[in-house]
C-alpha cells in the first residue's frame, strides 16, 4: 500500500536516508527542511513551523498517513533547542489533524542516547510547558555556565518526554495514531563529521556512547527502524523510545532500567 508520509531533516543523514527507503518501497515523500526539499522551510521559528504545516497540507489534500521529525541540530546554540524540541513537536501537532484522516496514521521522532546523559531540569520544564522564549533563554545561560551539551541532552530529554506524555492522549491513542521516538547511538552522517577529526573528541564521545555491538552506525540503520514504527505493521507500539544504539543504553543505563 503507497503510503502519503512527511519527513524532517530530509535534506541530510537520516532523514535522507529514510526518503530514500520509503520511496524504494513505493511511498509518496514530502521532504521538509531548511535546505534542498519538497517544502523548504525553517522549523527553528513559529513562523517557519506554521508555513511548513501550510505547505505540507496543501500537498495533501488534508491526509496524511506518517509523518516523522528528523530535523536536528547539534551544539550549545539556542537553536539547537528550537529545531530539536520545538520544531518537531510543533510540526507534529500542526499535522495531527490531517493525520487523523488517514485510515493507518503513524508519527515518529528522532531522539539520541543523548538522552540519558546529563542535562538541565529548568530548560526541560520550559520545554515541555511549551514556553519558547523561556527555553531559549535557559538555554543561553546553560551555555554560558560551560554546559553546553546539556543544551542539546535538555533538547532530546524534553521530546522523549513529550512523545511518552503525548502518545498515550486520547487525540493520538484514541484517534488511532501512534507516535513513538528512534533514539540512535553515534551515526555517521554530516552531523558527526566534525567529532572524527578530534582524536580528543572522539575518545570523549566512544567513553560517552559505548557501542559494543557493531559500532557506529548509518543513517539507513535508523532509517529502518523509523520505517518500521511508521509502517501499517505497527499496530500497537506507542510511547517508546528504542535506542538503537550499539547497546550504549544498556551499558549506561543498567539492566535494572527498562
Ligand atoms: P544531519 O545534519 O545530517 O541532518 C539534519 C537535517 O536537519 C539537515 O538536512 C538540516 O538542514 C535539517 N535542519 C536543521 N535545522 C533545520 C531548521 N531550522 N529547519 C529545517 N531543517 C533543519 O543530521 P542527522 O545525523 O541526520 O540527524 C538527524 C536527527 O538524528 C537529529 O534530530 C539528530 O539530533 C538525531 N541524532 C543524530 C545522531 C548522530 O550521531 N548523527 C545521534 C543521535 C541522534
Amino acid at each position: 500500500m503507497s503510503r502519503l508520509v512527511a519527513v524532517s531533516g530530509s535534506a541530510s543523514g537520516v532523514g535522507a536516508a529514510l526518503v530514500a527507503l520509503l520511496r524504494e518501497r513505493g511511498d509518496t515523500v514530502i521532504g521538509v527542511d531548511r535546505n534542498e526539499a519538497e517544502v523548504q522551510a525553517d522549523l527553528s521559528t513559529p513562523d517557519g513551523r506554521a508555513a511548513a504545516v501550510d505547505a505540507v497540507l496543501a500537498r495533501t489534500g488534508g491526509k496524511l498517513d506518517a509523518v516523522v521529525a528528523s530535523a536536528g541540530l547539534t551544539g550549545g546554540d539556542p537553536a539547537v533547542v528550537k529545531v530539536n524540541f520545538f520544531g518537531a513537536v510543533e510540526l507534529l501537532d500542526g499535522l495531527r489533524p490531517a493525520l487523523a484522516a488517514s485510515s493507518a496514521p503513524r508519527a515518529a521522532v528522532v531522539s539520541s542516547i543523548s538522552s540519558t546523559q546529563p542535562f538541565d531540569a529548568e530548560l526541560l520544564a520550559a520545554c515541555l510547558d511549551r514556553d519558547e522564549e523561556r527555553a531559549v533563554a535557559r538555554a543561553g545561560q546553560v551555555t554560558a555556565d560551560g554546559r553546553g551539551s546539556q543544551v542539546y541532552s535538555s533538547s532530546k530529554v524534553a521530546l522523549s518526554q513529550w512523545v511518552r506524555a503525548t502518545s498515550v492522549r486520547d487525540d493520538w491513542a484514541r484517534a488511532g495514531i501512534p507516535l513513538n521516538a528512534v533514539a540512535p547511538g553515534v551515526v555517521l552522517t554530516p552531523m558527526t563529521e566534525g567529532l572524527f577529526e578530534d582524536e580528543a573528541m572522539k575518545a570523549v564521545m566512544d567513553r560517552a556512547v559505548p557501542m559494543p555491538l557493531n559500532g557506529y552506525s548509518g543513517p539507513e540503520v535508523i532509517a529502518k527502524a523509523l520505517a518500521w514504527f511508521v509502517s501499517v505493521d505497527n499496530t500497537h507500539a506507542t510511547g517508546q523510545v528504542l535506542f538503537v544504539d550499539g547497546g550504549a543504553e544498556a551499558i549506561n543505563r543498567g539492566s535494572e532500567r527498562f
